[in-house]
């Protein structure tokens, strides 16, 4: 896990959201306390539980972004679900323990790539002795004379040649055989598929295990041989074992869950039906979220110091509207702010691949340069900000129709033109959207 101390953390989510300084600054204090909190004595590391955090703001103003780029970020074991995939345990739908097994797989393939980078300069060596042996099979038997062509000296010789050959990839479209195996992994059991992970045990992994492994003899050239033999290799060196138990290791001490939209799981007043089950989901992840044992197919795995960050515009109902037990158990309430016409202008310039530098990007591709004049982003981030205030506001979303509007001709266009250089500028901006915008049911379905 990368250590970065929570300044530098907010200097990293800062080049990709604009503003929200408190919930950056939030997010930064719970990583850092992760790191902490392994350094504390043992008695003590396993007091210390994860201060989990509610970020609460409107619809589009980056409570999700913030979490992506924190994923990436920490290299810690991540995962973003959604509350409302949920039911309650014995309604149709995924249990809420399967977000546990979904951050224990993540876990894995964190480790497993860790693994792989430890392992590939052998792995590489081998494949390379097990190509040399494909191309210049040692004899089966060598005679020691001096007139046989058939002696030591000779088949050493020949495959110091091949291997330099190999080296410099003069043999990568030689033919060779090897043997490959598939797993039984093409039958899939009812019950066993996707969405049905409940299971007490590892079905799908017992079946790969007990049925016979299909081999098979296949053709073909040394560049496709050579990706085969790495993953025979590789599987061969990783010890699986090892890599499970440092998983569930790692999962359980510096493991992140992001669960949005958690307005959705609150009932409102009076509800019943749909509500019965929500206010049920609530339920189920209180002690995943207090801390519990889930089964996996890995092993079990204790969620007491797992994080959790939760989500949710909560503009219906409150925080207060969650079940009191819930509540506790996330101390930290972080607010995002409604973004500002200045925010716009920022978002739109600033991030490290803003909009108006992926859409510059794209029409580049078409070999059109197109310019925005600061006098245009500006007119950009008024109409979007107006748009909201006057329809709904749907936060930073407005920009990504608002500049599909406006481009929306440029990009048809593009491939056609003869132009290098297209400058979008204040009076382009206003050709384009003055109409619309001004119409309210018109840019209520267009903007
Ligand atoms: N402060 C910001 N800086 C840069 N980009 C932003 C910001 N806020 C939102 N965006 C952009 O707007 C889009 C929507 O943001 P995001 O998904 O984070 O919304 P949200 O807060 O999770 O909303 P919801 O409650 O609807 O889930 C994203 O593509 C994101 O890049
Ligand atoms: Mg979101």
């Amino acid at each position: 896990m990368k250590e970065l101390t929570p300044r530098q953390i907010v200097t990293e989510l800062d080049r990709h959201i604009v503003g929200q300084h408190d919930a950056k600054r939030a997010v930064a204090i719970a990583i850092r306390n992760r790191w902490r909190r392994q350094r504390v004595a043992d008695d003590m590391r396993n007091e210390v539980a994860p201060k989990n955090i509610l970020m609460i703001g409107p619809t589009g103003v980056g409570k999700t972004e913030i979490a992506r780029r924190l994923a990436t970020l920490t290299g810690a074991p991540f995962i973003k679900v959604e509350a409302t995939k949920y039911t309650e345990v014995g309604y149709y739908g995924r249990d809420v323990e399967s977000m546990v097994r979904e951050l224990v797989e993540n876990a894995i393939g964190l480790m497993r790539e860790q693994e792989l980078e430890r392992v590939k300069p052998e792995a590489e060596r081998r494949v390379e002795e097990r190509l040399l042996e494909l191309l210049a099979p040692q004899p089966a038997s060598l005679d020691v004379g001096v007139d046989s062509p058939n002696t030591p000296e000779r088949f050493e010789r020949t495959r110091e040649k091949m291997r330099q050959m190999l080296a410099a990839g003069d043999m990568e479209q030689r033919n060779v055989e090897i043997t490959v195996e598939q797993k039984a992994h093409a039958m899939v059991l009812p019950g066993t598929g996707p969405g049905n992970d409940s299971m007490e045990f590892d079905f799908q992994g017992m079946l790969e295990k007990v049925l016979p492994k299909h081999v098979s003899r296949r053709q073909m050239t040394v560049a496709e041989a050579r990706k085969v033999l790495f993953e025979q290799e590789t599987e061969a060196l990783i010890n699986a074992e090892k890599v499970n138990a440092q998983a569930i290791e790692l999962a359980e001490n510096v493991g992140i869950i992001f669960v949005d939209e958690m307005d959705k799981v609150v009932a409102s007043e009076g509800g019943r039906g749909a509500d019965v089950s929500r206010q049920g989901v609530q339920r189920d992840l209180l002690p995943i979220v207090e801390g519990t044992v889930v089964n996996t197919r890995y092993g079990y795995v204790r969620t007491d110091h797992v994080l959790f960050i939760a989500a949710g515009a909560f503009h219906k109902t409150k925080p207060s509207d969650l079940m009191p037990e819930l509540q506790g158990r996330f101390p930290i309430r972080v607010e995002l702010k409604d973004l500002t016409k200045d925010d716009f202008v920022r978002i739109l310039t600033e991030p490290k691949s803003s909009l108006t530098k992926q859409y510059t990007a794209l029409l580049k591709t078409e070999g059109v340069d197109v310019d925005f004049t600061p006098d245009a982003v500006d007119a950009l981030a008024n109409y979007a900000f107006e748009v909201n205030q006057r329809t709904q506001n749907i936060g930073a979303r407005r920009l990504y129709t608002i500049l599909e509007r406006l481009l929306e001709e440029l990009s048809f266009e593009a491939p056609d033109m003869q132009l290098g250089r297209v400058e979008i500028n204040a009076a382009y901006v206003k050709k384009r959207l003055e109409e619309v915008s001004k119409d309210e049911d018109l840019s209520k379905f267009i903007l």
